[in-house]
């Protein structure tokens, strides 16, 4: 292929993501400059995280400025090469953005691990972001000791599955809340949860209440909003809060609901702590052998909502805010073999 295809940001989206905030149009194949790396996509990785990047709100990150192509997580193979850390042939994940072709710099990439038994999507899926976030959340902000309870929100979610796991891994009670019997059923009966809160039918408050008299040890926070208020309420003393993520909200613009719950962090010495997956990059390998272990023995699932066509992207990713994903939602842009 010679051409290229790019999704633009050309509007800043005002509540839900709408037709035309984002635009595909054709374009050259970059070239690399000195430092920089072109790459082929195979993969996209569509993150909620995906929604902030494309507002003006304080972040992380700068935001995707306006007629810029859509920043996104990618997997693809290495075309021209301005750093001498990557040759051409090489696959890669990392920083790039919502194109056949993206130019990036060197420093946003690493070589796709090479994870014996795991297939390079799985390995992109699940090893790039997702795993790593709730291995070292809950490892080192849920700090998590045996026979203590754990919630997770956003349970048959990418990060919330993994999380859920651990947690029976390293002997927690563990409840995962998510929408909709499917996911309630795979997050019960598959992936081993004490119990499960269906928060589209139920009420989290009494649900948490009755399956959890004994309080709240860990929360893992994924969605922020009323559940975290609630949360907050039932929390046991000492208790610790993983701050992951807050999807509840990213549609609001930045405008976050305040917990009426926050005293019982004083109330309660509550740890509350956010955290990013990148601050742990310098140890992604120990997150790597932990998780490949576990995988092994049978005790690590996860599933891949897989679209097909670059083309999709920006109808795919509103999936993430509606609950349409069942699983890590990437798309398919390239077979590269
Ligand atoms: N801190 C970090 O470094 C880091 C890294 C990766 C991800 N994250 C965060 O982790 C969270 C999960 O990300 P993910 O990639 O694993 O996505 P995901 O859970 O696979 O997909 C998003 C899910 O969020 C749930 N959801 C959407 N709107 C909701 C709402 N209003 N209330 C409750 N649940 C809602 C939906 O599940 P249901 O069908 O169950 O509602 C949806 O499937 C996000 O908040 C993300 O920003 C943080």
């Amino acid at each position: 292929m010679s051409s290229n295809r790019q999704w633009i940001l050309t509007r800043r989206p005002v509540g839900d993501i709408r037709d035309g905030d984002l635009v595909l149009r054709p374009d050259r194949v970059p070239k690399a400059g000195k430092g920089e790396v072109v790459v082929r996509t195979e993969w996209l990785s569509l993150d909620p995280t995906n929604r902030l990047w494309m507002s003006d709100v304080p972040q992380y990150m700068p935001p995707v400025e306006l007629g810029a192509p859509m920043r996104g997580v990618i997997l693809g193979k290495v075309v021209d090469s301005g750093s001498d850390a990557f040759e051409v042939g090489g696959f890669v994940m990392g920083i790039g953005s919502w194109s056949d072709y993206s130019v990036s710099p060197a420093a946003m990439l690493s070589p796709v691990p090479d994870i014996p038994g795991i297939a390079r999507k799985d390995v992109f899926g699940q090893f790039t972001v997702v795993a790593p976030t709730a291995y070292f959340g809950l490892l080192d902000i849920g700090a998590p000791k045996i026979g203590e309870t754990l919630v997770v929100s956003g349970a048959a979610g990418a990060v919330g599955c993994i999380a859920v796991q651990l947690g029976k891994a390293w002997g927690c009670k563990v409840v995962g809340i998510a929408g909709g019997k499917d996911k309630c059923d795979w997050v019960k009966n598959e992936l081993g949860a004490d119990a499960v809160i269906d928060y589209k039918q139920e009420d989290i408050q009494q649900r948490l209440k009755a399956l959890l008299p004994e309080g709240i040890d860990i929360y893992f926070d994924n969605v922020g909003g009323d559940t975290l208020n609630t949360a907050l309420a039932q929390m046991n003393l000492f208790g610790r809060i993983i701050q992951c993520g807050m999807i509840s909200s990213y549609n609001n613009e930045g405008s976050y609901d305040v917990p009426q719950n926050y005293p019982m962090i004083l109330m309660n010495r509550l740890r509350v702590q956010g955290f990013i997956v990148t601050d742990y990059a310098a140890r992604f390998p120990e997150a790597f052998r932990a998780l490949t272990k576990l995988y092994v023995e049978g005790r690590l699932k996860w599933r891949q909502h897989e679209i097909d066509g670059l083309e999709q992207a920006d109808q795919a990713v509103r999936l993430l805010y509606t609950g349409g994903n069942t699983g890590k939602l990437m798309v398919k842009v390239a077979d590269l073999g």
